[in-house]
This record gives structure tokens, C-alpha cells and sequence, in this order.
């Protein structure tokens, strides 16, 4: 199990999140581009929450490009952190130092010891802590004067599917996209010391005292007719949207559920030719003072 506060375990996600990494690698290396601008040389990078290392290797391809630098890789999952050290040293080369470090982000005592960075991003991480306004002063906190940090939160929720499947009512992946919003609720009501945050994250990177909140956003898009890694990616995750969400779903959608996910059934997605994956994630951004 991880040692993290929302009662997932994200060893098990390792796979699934590595061809998310592999559908997201151009915009990753787009959006390392754009945050890596403005940075001097030799800079430190931390990527909080580093999952499978998607980014953490898209950062590292754009320091070495840029002359090296160091990248210090942070999780609280340790297999994980082993995998993102292994992508990023790989993209980084010679020229870019990667250190782990396995921490629980929540504490802010657990990631005194990283050092002052010039930019920390920080991926799908934060709204996993019950403190979320906590855990962005805590990342607010590894700034060095005039450095950046980058939270990649929220967008808009992943289309997979063509609404009419043939199979079920049409529409399964709205009620996905609700059912989930629901789980996601109860998760975070059930963290222990859970704190309510009631705004955005501009309004969150300014309460931390950064300087110039603002966002941008980045789209994810493989169009139809899809990949191989594509169907992987959709029959996986509407496996474990099967599994997370089967006391939110109706039971006709469960069944449709199992319909599409098993490989012998006439409806198995894995066949299919007409999915697709577009998703937008939004970035926000804040400076520390000088
Ligand atoms: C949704 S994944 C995001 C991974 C990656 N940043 C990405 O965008 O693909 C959440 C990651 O945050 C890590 N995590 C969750 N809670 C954490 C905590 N309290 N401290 C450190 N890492 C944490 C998990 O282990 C997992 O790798």
C-alpha cells in the first residue's frame, strides 16, 4: 500500500499510469518547454507527486537540452518514484542530476529536507491531501526567491467513447464522469484532518503568498480512428472506473461495464476502431517574491 492519504493504491496504477505517460508525452514535453523558459542555468526542479515520471522525463529532456540542471523527483509511493527516476534519468542524460526522495507531501516536515528550487510542479498531487491550501504553502515553501510553482489541477474530464456504443444507454460516459465526481467527494470526506478549500487555485497560490497567479491550459488529444495504446488506455480505465465506482453506478450500467471490457464479449472495446482520447488539463502558476 502507499503511504498516502487517500486510501488508493497507487502501486497497482503503475502500468496504467505509464501509458498515460506514453498519451501524454508530446504535451507533457510541450508544457516542460514553456515552464523551463524563464529558468537560469543549472536550475532545481522538483516534480511533487511524480507518479510514473511523465513529466519528470519530459523535464529532464528539456534541462539537458537547455545545458543540464538538477531534478529531484518526490512520492510518497516508492514504486512509483522508482519508475520516474528510471524514465527522467533516462531523458536527462549525463548532464541532469535526478535524486528521489519518498515523502508525504502532507507533511511539511517530510519535505524540509528537499532543496530551494526554481520551479516545482506538481501534477494530479494536491487534491489528494486533505489540506489542500496546506500542501500548496508547503510547496509554495520550496521556492527560492523569484521561482515558480506550476499545479496541474482539474481541466476537463476525458472523452473516450462515442456516445451511442450499441451496447447499454447511450451517454455511459457522462454518468462516468458524474458517478466519479461523487466518489471523489466521499474520498476526500473520508481523509482524516480533512479541510474544505471553497476556491480556485489562483485564489490558493496567493493565499500561499506567491506572486502573478495564472493558468493555462493544454489539451491531450489522439483522434480517431485510435491506436493500440489508445484501446489499452480506455478498456483499463473503464476496468477501473468498473471497479472504484460500483456503488455509484446503476446496475444496467454496470452491466454495460462488464460488456465492454470483456474480451470475449461482442461488445469488447479492444475491438473496436472508433475511440478516441481527448482531455484538457489546466496549469496554474505563481512566482515567490524576491
Ligand atoms: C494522480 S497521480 C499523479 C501522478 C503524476 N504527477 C501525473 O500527473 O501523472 C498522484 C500521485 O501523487 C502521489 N501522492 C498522493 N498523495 C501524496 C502525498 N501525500 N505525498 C506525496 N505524493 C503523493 C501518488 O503516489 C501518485 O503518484
Amino acid at each position: 500500500m502507499s503511504a498516502t492519504h487517500d486510501d488508493i493504491d497507487w502501486a497497482t496504477r503503475l502500468t496504467a499510469m505509464r501509458r498515460s505517460d506514453a498519451l501524454q508525452h508530446e504535451s507533457l514535453q510541450q508544457v516542460a518547454a514553456r515552464l523551463a523558459a524563464n529558468l537560469g542555468p543549472d536550475p532545481v526542479v522538483v516534480d511533487a507527486g511524480c507518479g510514473s515520471g511523465g513529466m519528470s522525463a519530459a523535464l529532464a529532456s528539456v534541462l539537458r537540452h537547455n545545458g543540464g540542471g538538477r531534478l529531484v523527483l518526490v512520492d510518497a509511493t516508492e514504486e512509483l518514484l522508482e519508475a520516474a527516476q528510471k524514465a527522467a534519468s533516462a531523458a536527462g542524460g549525463e548532464t541532469v542530476t535526478v535524486t528521489t526522495v519518498n515523502a508525504d507531501v502532507g507533511t511539511a516536515s517530510s519535505v524540509s529536507r528537499l532543496p530551494s528550487a526554481d520551479l516545482v510542479w506538481a501534477s494530479g498531487m494536491v487534491h489528494h491531501l486533505p489540506d489542500q491550501q496546506a500542501g500548496v504553502a508547503t510547496l509554495a515553501d520550496l521556492l527560492a526567491p523569484g521561482g515558480t510553482l506550476a499545479l496541474a489541477e482539474g481541466g476537463l474530464n476525458q472523452k473516450t467513447l462515442p456516445w451511442d456504443l450499441g451496447v447499454g444507454r447511450p451517454g455511459l460516459e457522462d454518468r462516468l464522469h458524474a458517478a466519479h465526481n461523487a466518489w471523489f467527494h466521499d474520498l476526500r470526506s473520508a481523509m482524516d484532518g480533512v479541510v474544505d478549500m471553497p476556491y480556485g487555485w489562483t485564489t490558493a497560490l496567493a493565499r500561499a503568498g506567491l506572486e502573478e497567479p495564472t493558468s493555462f491550459g493544454y489539451l491531450v488529444e489522439h483522434p480517431a480512428p485510435t491506436s493500440d495504446t489508445v484501446r489499452e488506455h480506455v478498456v483499463e480505465h473503464l476496468a477501473w472506473m468498473a471497479e472504484i465506482l460500483h456503488d455509484y453506478l446503476a446496475s444496467d450500467d454496470r452491466d454495460t461495464l462488464a460488456e465492454l471490457t470483456d474480451p470475449a464479449g461482442s461488445h469488447y472495446l479492444g475491438a473496436r476502431d472508433d475511440l478516441f482520447l481527448l482531455s484538457a488539463r489546466s496549469v496554474y502558476t505563481a512566482r515567490r517574491p524576491h
